[in-house]
Parts: C-alpha cells; structure tokens; sequence
C-alpha cells in the first residue's frame, strides 16, 4: 500500500534582517504561496540588535518587523542557537557570526551562508569548517562568490572527482568591474567612488571592496574549494589598491587617485580593458589590476558581471568559463534558497542507517 509521508516543516534560522534576508523571505512566500508550502519553518530571527520567534508561516513580515527594531539597541554579536534547529541562514557580514559555523555544524544543524567570513578568512576557521564537513555537516556557501554563479560548486563536484585544477582566474567584484569600466581620467576616481557607494554599489565602508578585502575571500573560497591550503596573510593585493586604515574612509580612497591616474596613462591601447583580476594556482594567491586584450575570456563581460576562468586537465586547451551577473540580493537569495533546499532534499534521501 503507498502511505503519504508528509514530512515535517525543517526549522530554519536566520541570521541578519538586511537585503538579502528581505530578498529571501520574499523568494519563500512566494513559492509557498505557489506550492501551499515550502516546508520551512522560520523558527528564530535575529539581527544585530535584537531576536525574535515568530508564530506566523510567512517569512516576509517577520523579517521587516525585526528589521525595524530601534538602531540604539544592540545584542550579544554571536547568536547563541538553541538545539533542534536543522538549518542556520547565515545572512550578515559578521565576523562573530562566521566564527560559529563549524560549532553548529558539529552540533548537527546545516549551514547556508551568504557571508563569504566562513570559509573566506583565516586558515584555522576553515580547517574547522571543512573537518566538520568531513564528519557529515552540511555546509552551502553557492552564494558567497559570484551570487550562485556556480564557480564553488563546480571545483568543488573536480575536486571531489580527483581532476588536479591548474589555475583560477576571476574578476569577482562587481563594485570593481563598475568602477574600472566607468573610470576614464576626465575626473578624480574618488569621486566615481562616492557615486558607486551613493548608489548602492559599494559596502558602506567601501574600502572593503576597493581595496580586495572582499575579493580576497571569494578567492579563498575558490581555492579551498580545489583544496589548496591558503596560508593565513597569503593572498598578496596590488599596492595601487592599498588604502590606509583608520577612521576616515574617504580620506584612504582619496589618496588612491594618483595611483589609479598612473595606470590609465599607461593603457597598452584604446581597446585594453582595465580589471581587479584575481589568480590563484596551488602555489600563489595573487589580486591585481590588469589591461585585458578584448579576447581575453575575463574581458568578455557586461556591466558588473562577474567571470570564472577554469583551467584543469579536461579544460586544459580551452578553459571553462563562468560568466553572468554576479551581485544583488534576490540572485544571492535564490542561491540561499537553492542550498537550503538542496540540504533539506539530501536529508530525505539518506538511507535510515546514515541518519
Ligand atoms: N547584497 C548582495 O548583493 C550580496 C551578494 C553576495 C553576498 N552578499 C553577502 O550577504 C550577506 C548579507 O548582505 P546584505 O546586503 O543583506 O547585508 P545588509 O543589508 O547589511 O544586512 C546584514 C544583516 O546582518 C545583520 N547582522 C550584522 N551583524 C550581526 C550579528 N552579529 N548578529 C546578527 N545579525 C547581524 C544586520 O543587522 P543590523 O541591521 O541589526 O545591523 C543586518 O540585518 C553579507 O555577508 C554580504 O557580503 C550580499
């Protein structure tokens, strides 16, 4: 006789109320509203400043709601998660946060994340991470380069198959590919700066993009995926993009300007391309600014999209390329969602014995 199973809703947790966050609760109501149900329980929220457990299925008001909490209030930086949840959505930037996801996956909760901190900062946290992966966690990270563009996952699937990878190559920042594509001498590149960040283009410390703090880790990511060991202060960044620390970001990004000048008086010819291209190959991490030739697979871009540029022995004459948008909150949640549901979808299938 065939019985209906109806399996019972997982019980998420979501980390951060911002735009991402806002972007999936309304990816979620609307699939549920076309399938009656997604099977996801929205069990605990929080944000920076406060938590919260809500009663109602939809995810949409329950976000906004906290998302509107007074901006005075701040609570403990690092969630502390109670047992029984099966997925934690990690949406913020935090550091704090990112330093326990290899805790909750031990303790048998998935992660999904959009926050690049987990696998994308220091060696001894992805350690954590990947030996906790080894021991059966379940890690989704597909949004944190290229917004699901498909790169981490595809050197993860070679990796796993034992193809030895060669080289990666990426311009991994739209903020950057907007600004190297718009920058043209006539005014200061600080200036164009400010219009990205008016825009909503940059971080709001847009040294975090300027100067390849967040390329560095979607770096990482792509090169622990093929499982090169990235050294803690390896990853070496062209010093036309070092900004000073301190206080006063437009200061640091000011001070940029001569230097940015002094590439683009020694453009090789009109139709060079300038890019942040970021390389890696077992042995060496490298972010740089280069002139692309027009033919050059990671000058054949539009707008602020993003590109992969794959080289291993099946793709050893040709390379294989990622290529597309690469940026935006409902993109980066569709890949939140597509990981959740990937986890939640491997969970049905295990046998009873691996369970
Ligand atoms: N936006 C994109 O297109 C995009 C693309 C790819 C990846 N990402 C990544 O996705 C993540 C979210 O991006 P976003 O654009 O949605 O950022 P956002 O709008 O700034 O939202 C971040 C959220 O995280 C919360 N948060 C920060 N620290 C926290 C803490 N210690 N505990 C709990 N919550 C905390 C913030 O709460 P408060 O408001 O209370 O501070 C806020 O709700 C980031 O890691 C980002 O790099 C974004």
């Amino acid at each position: 006789m065939n019985r209906l199973v109806i399996a019972p809703a997982a019980r998420i947790a979501l980390i951060g109320t911002g735009q991402v966050a806002r972007a999936l609760a309304v990816a979620i109501d609307r699939r549920a509203s076309r399938l009656g149900s997604t099977g996801l329980r929205l069990a605990w929220l929080c944000n920076s400043r406060g938590q919260a457990r809500p009663e109602a299925p939809e995810w949409r008001g329950a976000v906004d709601r906290l998302d509107r909490t007074e901006r005075s209030q701040r609570t403990d930086p690092s969630p502390e998660l109670a047992d029984g949840l099966d997925v934690v959505i990690d949406l913020s930037a935090s550091d704090a946060v990112a330093a326990r996801h290899a805790e909750w996956l031990a303790r048998g909760m998935a992660v999904v994340t959009a926050n690049k901190r987990g696998l994308g900062e220091s060696a001894a946290r992805a350690d954590a991470i990947l030996a906790a992966g080894r021991a059966g966690g379940e890690y989704g990270d597909s949004a944190t380069v290229g917004a699901g563009l498909g790169g981490v996952r595809r050197l993860r699937e070679l990796h796993a198959c034992g193809e030895p990878v060669h080289a990666i190559a990426g311009v991994l920042s739209g903020t950057l590919a907007w600004l190297f594509d718009r920058y043209d001498s006539r005014r200061p590149f600080s200036e164009l700066v400010r219009e990205a960040h008016a825009q909503g283009y940059t971080e709001p410390d847009p040294r975090e993009d300027i100067a390849g703090h967040d390329v560095a880790r979607k770096l990482r990511i792509l090169a622990r995926a093929v499982g090169w060991p990235v050294p803690d202060g390896s990853v070496e960044i062209d010093p036309r993009l070092r900004c000073p620390e301190g206080p006063e970001p437009w200061a640091a990004i000011v001070s940029l300007n001569a230097g940015i000048d002094e590439l683009f008086r020694q453009r090789p010819d009109p139709s060079a391309r300038p890019a942040v291209v970021a390389r890696a190959c077992p042995e060496r991490r490298v972010i740089g600014l280069e002139w692309l030739v027009p033919d050059d697979p990671l000058a054949q871009r539009s707008g602020c999209d993003n590109a992969i540029v794959i080289h291993s022995e099946r793709y050893r004459e040709r390379p294989l390329v990622l290529r597309g948008p690469g940026a935006g909150p409902e993109l980066t949640a569709a890949a939140v969602l597509d990981d959740v549901l990937a986890v939640l979808q491997g969970r049905r299938q295990r046998p009873a014995w691996a369970a």
